[in-house]
């Protein structure tokens, strides 16, 4: 059951072929989503050999093999985490009851909306992002986009599944839809925010990849804790791709620090742009800008939806199972902090209409050990700057703060004030500018671009001057 069948046209461990109609339905699906894939992924690299590494297993050890492969023949297919035999339902109404191995009828528009919903930012970021290649800092970056690049195409096909085996009719015209949509565009864009920004260079990308791939992982966890068996065994494999994409968030953020902090000792300034690197007031305004966009995909402070969602047993809380409580949470209350006049106050909220924030809460802290990281760098070069995390009001365009203007610091601000502000926190016409006149590319194996350092090994096992993506 662990091992993949690649001798099928899709290769699954669902048992494809014992189900001839949702096989015909995935087959139908196939080329159009190559279709798409053409279309949108990676501009200009479809015919190269990539180091790529493929799912062969679901097991925690050894799932992954490592080889050349040109994107448009990647073995995109369809793997669940083992099932967990016994599993009860960990949480909401439903608590203690066996999980769900077909989609209970009262709750099938509610979960339809959530896989759809996960399911659409898949393709968006490889839509975003699909341009970079061609100014690649080095041939490693060159081939990490293209694995994250590939590994989102894939949990499109997670989500595809679940729709397409489970949702009859509406699940193949869902799985269409999820073809139609374009990141960006303005008749049919895609469905969150974050989605629709564009990703014009290597140091935004970088930055989302830490940011806003960790929404995913947050969003992926609390599925996974899902009564319905098939969603939450499909988030749990997702995760473990996942954690590679935030590994090159983290690491390729840590190796533009290095650099700059390189330069700033080396010529005694903090202006390291003359020396072809991004000074790190720079590097906090799009900290600040990836950040605060990251943040609104945890949708409002307060929602019936997550109330709902919760009570129906549907996605649960991050790390659901080891949380000590009733795990029902009706009479149950959560810190949730609000606007009132001219002040951001903290209250008392009840617990299961909080639940986004509570989410968005393990985001923050989760994202502020990354920045820890970062500023460990800065530090270790005897640099007296820190980088932060804004204030959770920040710039916020979903939720109780949407209305405000607040400052990095978390204070209220006239809209004098944050315009006298705003260039100062988030990145500036000048700075797009500036940032994009380092994107030049670099091709060449075990060379790198002067505003980013080298990592610290290559992925594999391979050196760093390895080459991962073979010229055309
Ligand atoms: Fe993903
Ligand atoms: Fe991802």
């Amino acid at each position: 059951m662990a091992g993949i069948d690649y001798l099928e046209r899709i290769p699954n461990n669902v048992d494809l072929a014992g189900n001839r109609r949702l096989q015909r339905a995935l087959e139908e699906w196939q080329p159009r989503f190559l279709e798409w894939w053409r279309d949108m992924g990676p501009e200009g690299f479809q015919a190269r050999d990539v180091y790529l590494r493929t799912a062969i297993s679901v097991d925690a050890k050894g799932w992954a093999q490592f080889g050349y492969v040109k994107m448009p023949e990647y073995r995109w297919g369809i793997f669940l985490a083992e099932p967990e035999p016994g599993r009860t339902i960990p949480f909401g109404d439903h608590k203690g009851q066996p999980v769900w191995q077909e989609v209970p009828g009262e709750y099938r528009g509610t979960l339809r909306r959530l896989i759809v919903t996960q399911g659409d930012t898949e393709p968006a970021s490889v839509e975003q992002q699909r341009h970079l290649g061609r100014t690649c800092p080095s041939v490693y970056d060159l081939r990490n986009i293209f694995q994250v690049n590939v590994e989102e195409g894939r949990h499109l096909w997670a989500m595809v599944y679940l729709l397409q085996a489970f949702f009859g009719r509406d699940g193949r015209e869902e799985a269409e839809a999820l073809l139609q949509r374009r990141s960006g565009d303005r008749d049919k864009p895609r469905i969150l925010g974050a989605f629709n920004e564009r990703t014009p260079h290597w140091l935004s990308y970088l930055m989302f990849t830490f940011f806003t791939d960790r929404d995913g992982k947050y969003q992926l966890a609390s599925l996974a804790e899902s009564g319905f068996d098939a969603l939450s065994r499909t988030c749990r494999f997702m995760l473990t791709e996942e954690a590679h994409h935030l590994f090159i968030g983290e690491t390729g953020v840590s190796r533009v620090v290095q650099r700059t902090c390189e330069l700033m000792r080396q010529h005694r300034t903090d202006d390291v742009r003359k020396h072809g690197a991004i000074d790190l007031a720079t590097i906090q305004r799009y900290l600040n800008f990836h950040y605060s966009v990251s943040l609104d995909l945890f949708g409002s402070e307060v929602s019936t939806n997550a109330a709902n969602f919760y009570t129906m047993s549907l996605k649960g809380r991050f790390e659901e199972t080891k949380k000590d409580d009733d795990h029902l949470l009706k009479s149950a209350t959560y810190r949730v902090a609000t606007v009132q006049g001219d002040r951001i106050v903290e209250a008392d909220e009840p617990a299961l209409p909080s639940l986004n924030e509570r989410l968005r809460d393990d985001y923050i802290a989760d994202c502020q050990r990354g920045v820890d990281r970062w500023n460990r760098i800065i530090r270790e070069h005897g640099i007296a700057v820190e980088l932060r995390l804004p204030h959770r009001a920040f710039h916020r365009a979903i939720g109780a703060f949407s209305e405000v203007r607040v400052s990095p610091e978390g204070h209220v601000l006239s809209q004098a004030e944050w315009d006298a502000g705003k260039p100062g926190w988030l990145p500036t016409e000048d700075d797009e500018a500036f940032v994009q006149s380092l994107m030049k590319p670099v091709t060449e194996p075990g060379k790198f671009a002067g505003w980013i350092a080298p990592p610290a090994r290559g992925i594999n096992g391979q050196p760093v001057d390895f080459q991962y993506v073979r010229p055309a």
